[in-house]
């Protein structure tokens, strides 16, 4: 039996610089998915794969996810004097228990390393998993969860892989696989970030969810900015990588990149196109649209 995987880090202190003017006042992770912010859907996926803790590694204008996961007392007492029932059961439902949340700064973004580093005294000894706030995942069972259930085969650090076409890999991290690997959970021999086209050890992306052995602190702690003047969470994982094992997990699901435009929009439209209502409404505008940009073409 390996250490259960309890608690899981959030970092939320990044700038959103793609997102602005939305982001100036409002976090990226506060915009909305169809009825619900980004960060809810990262929250639930964690929650789903048996997270007992939740640390978010915030910044400066980021006050209002504590409140999101905080009770809003005087909007549910007055949801109840409505009788607005499902309203509140919503509500909730999707709030972590009290004292399940922590919330620490990291007061610079100085990188995502940097951010995670920061989560070390509230993680301590033990194993614990990373979600990028900014990705989620659409799929049956919780993105996390699959990588859970690998953890407990395999113990040491688990990785989520997905496909990217040949001509995007400069784009991601990219991880290199060992040798006779197969599967959908295989041994990495080693990870680049942004490769050079044509020079990707692989097609599989780093895609935001990881599970880290405790050791990864101490090698964040000691290490230099790397690539974009960041320190980068890569770099440690490389030397972690010299002692410890890491394996990918081929995930069932897609992801979208919510922290570019175009990943933002397709998860509203993904996430809409679920709802038999909503789709309704929203098909026969796409096909309108749709309609017009091909005869303009
Ligand atoms: P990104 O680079 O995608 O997010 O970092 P960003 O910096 O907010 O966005 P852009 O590029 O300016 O638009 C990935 C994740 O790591 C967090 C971000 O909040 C995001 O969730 N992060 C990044 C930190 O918490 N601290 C940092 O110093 C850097």
């Amino acid at each position: 039996m390996f250490k259960p995987i309890r608690k899981a880090v959030l970092p939320v202190a990044g700038l959103g610089t793609r997102f602005l003017p939305a982001t100036k006042a409002v976090p990226k992770e506060m915009l909305t998915i169809v009825d619900r912010p980004i960060i809810q859907y990262v929250v639930d996926e964690a929650r789903a794969a048996g997270i007992e803790h939740i640390v978010f590694v915030t910044g400066r204008n980021k006050t209002v996810i504590a409140d999101h996961f905080d009770r809003a007392y005087e909007l549910e007492e007055t949801l109840k004097r409505r009788d607005k029932n499902a309203a509140l059961e919503l509500l909730q439902k999707l709030r972590p228990s009290a004292g399940s949340t922590s919330f620490t700064r990291q007061q610079e973004p100085l990188g995502l390393g940097h951010a995670i580093w920061c989560a070390r005294d509230i993680i301590g000894n033990e194993p614990f998993a990373i979600l990028l706030p900014d990705v989620i995942v659409k799929a049956q069972k919780s993105c996390l969860a699959q990588m859970v259930e690998v953890y407990n085969e395999t113990g040491g650090n688990v990785i989520a892989v997905e496909e990217v076409p040949e001509d995007q890999t400069d784009q991601y991290g990219i991880v290199k696989l060992a040798e006779g690997q197969s599967g959908h959970a295989q041994k990495i021999a080693g990870m680049v970030e942004k490769p050079a086209l044509g020079t990707a050890p692989s097609n599989l992306m780093i895609t935001g969810r990881y599970i880290l052995q405790p050791e990864i602190f101490g090698l964040l702690s000691g290490q230099e900015t790397g690539a974009g003047g960041e320190i980068q969470l890569t770099d440690s994982m490389l030397k972690l990588m010299e002692d410890q094992h890491f394996t990918s997990v081929e995930f069932e699901g897609v992801s979208y990149d919510c922290g570019s435009k175009a990943g933002f929009i397709n998860a509203n439209l993904a996430f809409a196109l679920d709802d038999p209502k909503l789709a309704a409404d929203i098909v026969p505008h796409l096909s309108e649209l749709l309609g017009h940009k091909n005869a303009a073409e």
